[in-house]
C-alpha cells in the first residue's frame, strides 16, 4: 500500500477552488467543492494543461486550453477534445494538511450500455479524425459488447490534425511527432478493429459499406465522420509540383521539406489555415505573402474590425498581404512564380492554397447530400435510420443562434468531437441532443486565441487589447446578450465562460467576468 505523503497544507486550499502541486514529480490536481476535498492528474490527459488555471464550474473542472471538461464527482469525461477521464488519488485531511495517497484509480464507472440489450451491435465509423476518434472512445467507455470497425483512408492512426498548421510547418514538430489521439486503452481495445481502406460507397438505405478493394460489409449502425477535403486552386499551372493544400500529415511533412529560412512562400487565402501557416513559417524565416481578393484577414468570421488587428499583427511579423487573386502558377515542373491579377508576379518556392474545404461525402449515396455536400442532421445527429452524421460534414440544429435554431455546419475540432461524442451516445441507446458551446482556438506567433459561441451579426462588440497583446478581449453582442467571444490570455475566464454560455449570458454579465 502507498504512503500518504503531504500535498498541502489545508488552508491554502480555497472553499470551491483548486490548487495544482506536485508529489515526487507527479502532478496532482486537488479540489475543493461543496465541503469536500478531491484528488485528480493534475495536467490534462488532451495535451497536459495544467487545471489549475482553468476553471470549477456547475459541478464540472475545465481545462484552460481546450475547454475539455470532466466531473467534479469522479473524474469522468464529459466534454472533449480529451478523450478519457482522469484518475483519482485518495484524499484525506488530517493535522491540518491534505495528504494523498499516489496510488491513482479510475474511480468513474463504466456506464450501461442499453444497446447490450437490442440488436445493435455491429458498429462502423467512417473517417478516423477528430470526430471519429471521439466517438471510437465514447462507444468503448462503457460496457458494450459488440464490435465496433473504424475505416480510415490514412494510413496513421487517428492525430491530431490541429498541429499541422502551427507546429509542423514551424520545425517545431517532425510530422513523425504529431500527437496520436486515441487513448491507448482505446487503441488496444479488442472491441476496435481499425481498417486503414477508403470506403468508396457507402448506401445509407441498406448501411451498407463497399470499401476500395472491393470488399462489402453491413452495419446495424453507421457513423459517417468523413470531414473535409481541401480546395484545390482551379487556375493554369495548378498541377506543378510545390502546389500543397494542408490537410494531412503527409501535406505538413511535403511543405516542410519544400521550404527552407529565406525562401518564398505565396498562401491563397486569409483565414485561419492560412494565416497559421503563415505564422509557422514566419517563425522559420520563410519569406511570406499571403494574397487573398478583397476584405481583410478573417473578415467573415471575427468582423471588419478584428481582422484589420490580425492584419496588423502579422504585418508586425513581417507578412506582406496582397489584395489578388491568383490567375497562373508559373514554372517548368515545380512551381517558380504566380502571377495575380493585381498585375504582380511573385517568386514562390511554394505555394499553400488555404482557399477552403468541401465535406467528404462522394462516397455516401441513398440520402439527398446539401447543396454544398453537407449531410443534414437532426440534434441528435442523426442522418437516417441507424446513420448517424458528425464533424465538418454535418449541418446540424445549433440553439442559441436565432429564435429557431439555425441548420449550419462549423469546421472545427472540439464541435466535431463534441458532435461525435453525442452521436456515439445514441448509438448505444441513450437519448442525447447537441447542447454545446462551439469553441475553436487558433495560434499566432506563439499565442492561442480562443473563441466561444457562434455570432454571424452582432449589434455591439466590446474590444479591449488588440491580438499578440498579453491579454485580448472582443465580446460580441446582439440584444444585449452574449453571442460570442474571442480572447487572448484570458485562460481561467473562458474556461468559466465555456460553462456559462450554456445558458443565456448578458453581456454585462460577460464584461464583469472578463474584466472589460
Ligand atoms: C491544418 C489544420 C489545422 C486546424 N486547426 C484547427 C484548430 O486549431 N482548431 C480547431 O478548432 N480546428 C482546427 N482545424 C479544423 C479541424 O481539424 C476539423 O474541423 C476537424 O478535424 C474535423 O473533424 P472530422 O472528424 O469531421 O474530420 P477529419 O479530422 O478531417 O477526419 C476525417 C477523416 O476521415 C477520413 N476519410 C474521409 N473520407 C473517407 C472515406 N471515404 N473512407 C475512409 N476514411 C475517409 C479522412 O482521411 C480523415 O482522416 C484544423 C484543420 C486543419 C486541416
Ligand atoms: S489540454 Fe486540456 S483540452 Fe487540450
Amino acid at each position: 500500500m502507498a504512503a500518504w505523503i503531504k500535498a498541502m497544507e489545508s488552508a491554502a486550499l480555497p472553499a470551491d477552488g483548486m490548487r495544482r502541486v506536485e508529489i515526487e514529480g507527479v502532478p496532482i490536481l486537488i479540489v475543493h467543492s461543496s465541503g469536500r476535498i478531491r484528488a485528480f492528474t493534475g495536467d490534462c490527459p488532451h495535451a497536459g494543461a495544467p487545471f489549475d488555471q482553468g476553471a470549477l464550474c456547475e459541478g464540472r473542472i475545465v481545462c484552460p486550453w481546450h475547454k475539455a471538461a470532466f466531473a467534479i464527482d469522479d473524474g469522468r469525461w464529459l466534454e472533449p477534445p480529451a478523450l478519457e477521464g482522469l484518475l483519482s488519488y485518495p484524499v484525506r485531511v488530517e493535522n491540518n494538511g491534505v495528504f494523498v495517497e499516489l496510488e491513482p484509480k479510475r474511480l468513474h464507472k463504466p456506464h450501461v450500455t442499453r444497446a447490450n440489450a437490442g440488436s445493435a451491435r455491429r458498429l462502423a465509423i467512417v473517417g478516423g479524425g477528430a470526430a471519429g476518434a471521439a466517438a471510437a472512445a465514447t462507444l468503448l467507455e462503457g460496457d458494450f459488447d459488440g464490435e465496433v470497425t473504424m475505416f480510415a483512408a490514412e494510413s496513421q492512426a487517428p492525430y491530431d490534425r490541429t498541429c499541422l498548421s502551427k507546429f509542423v510547418p514551424a520545425g517545431e514538430m517532425a510530422p513523425s511527432d504529431v500527437p496520436p489521439i486515441l487513448p491507448e486503452g482505446v487503441a488496444r481495445d479488442p472491441r476496435l478493429r481499425i481498417d486503414h481502406t477508403e470506403v468508396k460507397r457507402f448506401d445509407v438505405p441498406t448501411k451498407r459499406v463497399t470499401l476500395a478493394d472491393g470488399r462489402e460489409f453491413a452495419f446495424d449502425t453507421v457513423l459517417i465522420a468523413s470531414g473535409s477535403v481541401a480546395r484545390r486552386p482551379d487556375v493554369p499551372g495548378a498541377g506543378l509540383g510545390h502546389v500543397f493544400t494542408l490537410r494531412s500529415v503527409d501535406d505538413a511533412a511535403a511543405i516542410l521539406h519544400a521550404l527552407s529560412p529565406g525562401e518564398h512562400a505565396v498562401i491563397l487565402g486569409d483565414s485561419f489555415i492560412g494565416l497559421e501557416t503563415a505564422s509557422a513559417l514566419r517563425k522559420r524565416g520563410v519569406e511570406v505573402t499571403i494574397a487573398a481578393p478583397g476584405g481583410l484577414p478573417l473578415q467573415r468570421p471575427l468582423g471588419a474590425r478584428v481582422g484589420a488587428l490580425f492584419r496588423e499583427w502579422h504585418e508586425a511579423n513581417g507578412v506582406v498581404f496582397r489584395h489578388a487573386k491568383a490567375l497562373r502558377f508559373e514554372g517548368s515542373r515545380e512551381v517558380e512564380a504566380v502571377a495575380l491579377d493585381d498585375g504582380a508576379t511573385l517568386p514562390a518556392k511554394a505555394v499553400i492554397a488555404g482557399i477552403g474545404v468541401r465535406p467528404a461525402t462522394h462516397f455516401v449515396s441513398g440520402i439527398p447530400l446539401d447543396e454544398d455536400g453537407g449531410v443534414t442532421v437532426d440534434a441528435a445527429m442523426r442522418a437516417g435510420r441507424g446513420v448517424y452524421a458528425v464533424g465538418d460534414i454535418a449541418r446540424f440544429p445549433l440553439n442559441g443562434t436565432g429564435a429557431t435554431p439555425q441548420k449550419i455546419r462549423i469546421e472545427h475540432w472540439r464541435v466535431a468531437q463534441q458532435q461525435a461524442r453525442i452521436a456515439a451516445l445514441n448509438m448505444l441507446g441513450e437519448d442525447t441532443r447537441y447542447d454545446g458551446v462551439p469553441f475553436f482556438w487558433t495560434e499566432h506567433y506563439d499565442k492561442r486565441c480562443d473563441y466561444l459561441g457562434h455570432v454571424e451579426h452582432w449589434d455591439d462588440l466590446a474590444i479591449s487589447g488588440r491580438p499578440g497583446d498579453d491579454r485580448f478581449v472582443v465580446l460580441y453582442s446582439r440584444l444585449g446578450r452574449l453571442r460570442a467571444v474571442l480572447a487572448c490570455g484570458c485562460e481561467h475566464e473562458m474556461a468559466l465562460l465555456s460553462e456559462r454560455m450554456r445558458e443565456p449570458l448578458s453581456t454585462d454579465s460577460a464584461r464583469a467576468i472578463v474584466g472589460l
